[in-house]
């Protein structure tokens, strides 16, 4: 409870309030699905925050609605106090899936935003050839995405992300397609990242230990349709290394937000039965 307290004390970076979106149209065949019901959030200036929760509850939605790609259908979100009308530079996005034109080499896919957006060349240029030497792609630059592993793509979509220098960055299951070892070397690569940029993380992903690996925060969201069912405060200091895997902390955290989870599954398949 105090530890909510210190969080809302400064003015928030990004808030939820009340937040509700449903899809398709009330009273049409079907009817419509509610994905978020009063959903309620508030996310401090350069803190990383983790949503775990079942399929389905509407983790998607909620990084969709921040981003400006959907919009509340009650509720209001808001960034810096103003509410979200639609997508921005402030806000880089990364999703699961590597969205890369197969085309364009790394370098002119890490750029494309900035240079459509009219940044002239001398600024954009150093600050991509910093970037991908920051997220491990130096001597990649003229490679085209076929030529790259599912990591390294990756990489570049978080070069990509981060090259309009947004304060917040979105990321949706980022590293669930990755294999295990790939998964640990992403964290970390996130954890320096958020060292040297301190951007607010709002990170989603179904690996409750990936969450608390890189979080201040973990929200667990109850089943469709999603509100914020338990949070939990990750104490450890950042940067985090693998001993912080084997610590107790890391392990109770890890169980309560199991607990949590899968909670809302079982309670499901028990409905359904
Ligand atoms: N564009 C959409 N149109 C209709 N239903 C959608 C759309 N996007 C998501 N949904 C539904 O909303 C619910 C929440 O989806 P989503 O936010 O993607 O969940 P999660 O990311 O937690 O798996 C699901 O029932 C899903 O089928
Ligand atoms: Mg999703």
């Amino acid at each position: 409870m105090d530890e909510r307290s210190s969080t809302q004390q400064q003015a928030p970076k990004i808030s939820f309030t009340g937040v509700n979106k449903s899809y398709g149209t009330q009273g049409s065949r079907g009817g419509s699905t509610l994905a978020l019901a009063d959903f309620d959030l508030q996310i401090a200036p350069q803190e990383i925050v983790s949503i775990v929760g079942p399929t389905g509850c509407g983790k998607s939605t909620s990084l969709n609605v921040l981003a400006g790609f959907e919009l509340a259908s009650a509720g209001t979100v808001t960034v810096d106090g103003k509410p979200v009308t639609g997508p921005g530079p402030n806000r880089g996005v990364v999703f699961q899936q590597p969205s890369l034109f197969p085309w364009l080499n790394v370098f002119a896919n890490v750029v494309l935003g900035v240079k459509c957006r009219g940044v002239p060349a001398e600024e954009y240029e150093p600050r991509a050839m910093r970037l991908l030497e920051e997220v491990g792609l130096k001597g990649f630059e003229k490679h085209y995405p076929y030529q790259l592993s599912g990591g390294m793509q990756q990489r570049v979509q978080i070069a990509r992300a981060l090259i309009s220098q947004p304060d917040i960055l979105l990321m949706d299951e980022p590293f669930g397609a990755l294999d295990y070892q790939t998964r640990l070397l992403m964290q970390k690569l996130l954890l320096r990242l958020w060292e040297h940029f301190r951007p607010t993380i709002l990170f989603i992903t179904h690996d409750v230990g990936e969450a608390i690996f890189i979080s201040d925060r973990v929200i667990a969201m109850t089943r469709r349709p999603g509100r914020v069912k338990r949070e939990v405060r990750v104490h450890a200091p950042k940067p985090r290394d693998y001993e912080f895997m084997a610590s107790s902390e890391f392990t109770s955290l890890e169980h309560e937000l199991v607990l949590a989870v899968q909670g809302e599954v079982e309670d499901r398949e028990h409905a359904a039965a």
